[in-house]
């Protein structure tokens, strides 16, 4: 097959879903790439076509071994159109569980073919430099698989006849599922008024509209789906988890998921 273009499909707070997007799509070639990034409220009701010369690749983070529900929701907005689509999930060093598996689901019900899937790292969403989990990644090296794992995915494109000769995709998980997804721990971020300055980014930057800025940040701790975004991107370092459970969580994380894992890839052999 032919492919015109490349669809980057991205719920991706913290941004290092985003950064193996790119990387696979570097690896895949040509100039027309485009971004369709969903991880903004604002981008959560656009209905996002998928046509059939272009390539999908369809990424988001792992959350609790599932997909985050927000991911889930955006992604019903996409329509597949017998197309062809990669898979990739982002995790932090812990596992990724089921996610592979019910992105390969969520996939094939919104009309795509899975053409290939990767599960790659990326810093934790609850490290810092403190409390470090893959801090850093993806880095360079994670980055040459991705484009590695894109030119791999040409080959195998420019080979398949149609869409439907492809060959059914092999991911790990359960079905039903038995990752249980993000739990609702009522914390959410709050900030050290004393140093922050009002700038308003991490509201620009909250998948779910939880914080609202007037003569102080206020967060909604029932919107809050704890990604992580507000605490990476404030310039002033004013947001953060204080929360001892929280605390203990990405302790245990620092010392318990230091081994550094390699990205997996699946649907490329024969
Ligand atoms: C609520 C929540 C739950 C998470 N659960 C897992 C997990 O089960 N396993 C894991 O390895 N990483 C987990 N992570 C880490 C993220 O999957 C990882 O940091 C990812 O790179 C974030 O992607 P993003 O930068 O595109 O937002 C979790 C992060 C959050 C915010
Ligand atoms: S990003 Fe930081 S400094 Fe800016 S408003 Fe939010 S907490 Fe304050
Ligand atoms: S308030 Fe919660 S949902 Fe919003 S960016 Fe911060 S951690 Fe993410």
């Amino acid at each position: 097959m032919e492919i015109k273009r490349i669809k980057l499909i991205y719920f991706s707070p913290t941004g290092t879903t985003r950064k193996i997007l790119e990387g696979i799509a570097q690896g895949v070639g040509g100039d027309d790439v485009e971004q369709v990034d969903l991880t903004l409220p604002e981008n959560a009701h656009q209905p996002v076509p998928v046509l059939s010369d272009e390539l999908a690749i369809l990424g988001a983070p792992v959350y609790g071994g599932r997909l985050p529900v927000d991911a889930i929701k955006r992604f019903k907005q996409v329509q597949g159109e017998n197309g062809l689509v990669v898979l990739v999930v982002m995790y932090g060093n812990r596992e990724f569980d089921d996610a592979l598996l019910e992105l390969k689901n969520l996939a094939r019900e919104l009309g795509f073919h899975p053409i290939a899937g990767g599960a790659f790292i990326g810093e934790h969403s609850f490290a810092s430099p403190g409390i470090p989990v893959a801090n850093g990644r993806p880095d360079s090296l994670d980055i040459q698989k991705a484009v590695k794992f894109g030119r791999k995915i040409k080959a195998k494109v420019i080979a398949v006849q149609s869409p439907n000769t492809l060959i059914d995709i092999n991911v790990p998980g359960s079905y039903p599922y038995e990752a249980a997804g993000t739990r609702t721990i009522a914390v959410s971020p709050v900030t050290r008024q004393d140093a922050c300055t009002l700038c308003g980014t991490c509201a620009d930057v909250c998948p779910t509209a939880a914080i609202s800025i007037d003569d102080g940040v206020t967060t909604e701790v029932e919107h809050c789906i704890r990604c992580c975004a507000c605490i990476k991107s404030c310039p002033e370092e004013a947001r953060g988890m204080e929360n001892e459970t929280w605390k203990q969580i990405t302790t245990w994380l620092s010392k318990n998921c230091g081994l550094r894992k390699e990205p997996q890839l699946f649907g490329l052999d024969g």
